[in-house]
């Protein structure tokens, strides 16, 4: 917290969330199951149990939600769209699950907040997942359907559509390590998602530009920048770009270049399906796209050692952020740094996030024109709320200071990064952690549903109100 920085006069502020992590009401208004609800009723898969059936009860506090944005100053709201209500059976339209997205945006442009929406952020149909989920090339027709059906009610308002948010999650932690929805322990089955959901975006692209050329079409990564443990130790090196190949470049480089890297398909060996990939599917793929929207929160260092023990390599794969072992990534280990962490446990240092910007420019986004996002950076703390419920987050902020002026630094640099979303505006339902790990700038009594502004939502309102930190 030095000097005063003032961003682009454009710059868009703004704080995200995501449909199974804050609605609930996952019965209403004829509302499908998604792959959550069964993956979190089955025991030993979420701390405690929990579940997203109330969760923040977003769906009946829509409104009081969309103030608050407001009393923040916040200038965007990327929030994501539920497929089980949209198409409850994954594939009849059902316009009451529309209707409540239509209300959403009508009351976020009648508050001067711009929608930004993701299609899919983890919520896959139960029943697309009872015809093989992902992995089944039958999911990417559904999915294209889908998106056009949003377009068809929302098109007319929303100018801002992303297909996926970070497939790397939705395929590993899904479908290979089998800590995410809809927990299958397959790896090839994994790489089947991943290709698949990957299609399904350029499809989806290319139907919605088709239908509406004036639209903004893109898609969210999870990106984890990767150091080697002793930059003089080839093992060293290689683990870096064994993990750095399947968590980063095997999402970003067929989107961006057509291809996969092909370093990462020998890594995989037999564990890759050869009839997988068809004529024109790359082609489809790396359709042209206007933003790449980036999610950051975490660094990693990594040596080419043996793991020290089977529960260590098991804890791997939990982080969300950090690379799956049970994908190709045998003899891996992440090291810790002693940096600060958050309450995730994950290691903090900003810096990583100018670093990969500069790296997105410069090597996937830059030659074709591709506008940055960032669109999630933010931190679960161990909050401890006072008397009246308000929490004086002073680590969210640093947390929080430290990335804006990264961002800030990458744009000096020349990265073309033009907004940057909060995760998360209020606590919410943290996947398999539950409500045990809070990320919200408002905090969420989850006895009463009160919603109480931290500090750091103070912080954010004065960074997002003035366009600048200091
Ligand atoms: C990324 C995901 O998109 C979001 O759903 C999640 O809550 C945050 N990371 C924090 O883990």
């Amino acid at each position: 917290m030095t000097s005063t920085l003032t961003f682009p006069r454009d710059f868009l502020f703004g704080s995200a969330t995501a449909a199974y992590q804050i609605e609930g009401a996952v019965h209403e208004d004829g509302r499908g199951d998604c792959i959550w609800g069964p993956f979190s009723a089955t025991a030993g898969k979420v701390v405690e149990g929990h579940t997203g059936a109330v969760a923040c009860d977003h769906y009946h506090r829509m409104p009081e939600d969309v103030a608050l944005m407001r009393s923040l100053d916040l200038g965007a709201y990327r929030f994501s769209v539920s497929w089980a209500r949209v198409c409850p059976d994954g594939r009849t339209v059902n316009q009451q699950g529309l209707d409540f997205y239509s209300r959403l945006v009508d009351e976020l442009l009648g508050a001067g907040i711009r929608p930004w929406v993701t299609l899919y952020h983890w919520d896959l149909p139960q029943a697309l997942e009872e015809q093989g989920g992902w992995p089944d090339r039958g999911v990417v027709d559904r999915f294209v359907d889908y998106a056009l059906a949003v377009h068809d009610r929302l098109g007319d308002r929303v100018r801002q559509l992303t297909t996926l948010n970070e497939p790397w999650c939705s395929a590993f932690l899904g479908y290979a390590a089998g800590v995410h929805a809809p927990g299958r322990t397959e790896p090839s089955a994994a790489l089947r998602a991943a290709h698949h959901l990957l299609l399904s975006h350029g499809r989806a692209v290319s139907a919605l530009r088709e239908r509406d050329p004036d639209l903004e079409l893109g898609l969210t990564l999870n990106f984890t920048e990767m150091q080697p443990q002793d930059p003089d130790s080839a093992a060293d090196r290689d683990a870096v770009r064994r993990l750095d190949g399947l968590a980063n470049r095997f999402f970003v480089e067929p989107i961006t270049r057509g291809a996969y890297p092909q370093d990462v398909i020998e890594d995989l060996g037999e564990l890759w399906p050869q009839d997988l990939v068809r004529d024109g599917d790359l082609e489809e793929i790396s359709t042209p796209i206007d933003v790449l929207g980036v999610n950051f929160y975490t660094s990693t260092m990594v040596t080419g050692a043996e793991p020290q023990d089977a529960a260590r390599a098991a804890l791997q794969a939990r982080t969300y952020d950090g690379p799956s072992p049970n994908v190709g990534s045998e003899h891996v280990v992440t090291v810790r740094r002693g940096l600060p962490v958050s309450d995730m446990g994950w290691e903090i240092r900003p810096a990583a996030l100018h670093e990969l910007l500069l790296r997105l420019q410069r090597d996937y986004t830059g030659p074709a024109g591709t506008r940055l996002y960032v669109t999630e950076n933010g931190a679960a703390m161990p909050d401890v709320p006072d008397a009246d419920g308000f929490v004086d987050d002073q680590d969210r902020i640093a947390y929080l200071d430290g990335h804006l002026r990264a961002v800030h630094a990458a744009i000096e640099d020349g990265a073309d990064v033009r907004g940057y979303f909060v995760w998360s505006l209020l606590d919410n339902y943290e996947w398999a952690f539950g409500y045990t790990k809070r990320f919200g700038i408002v905090r969420v009594d989850y006895d009463t549903q009160r919603r109480t502004p931290k500090a750091s939502a103070r912080w954010y309102a004065d960074v997002a109100g003035s366009g600048s930190i200091g």
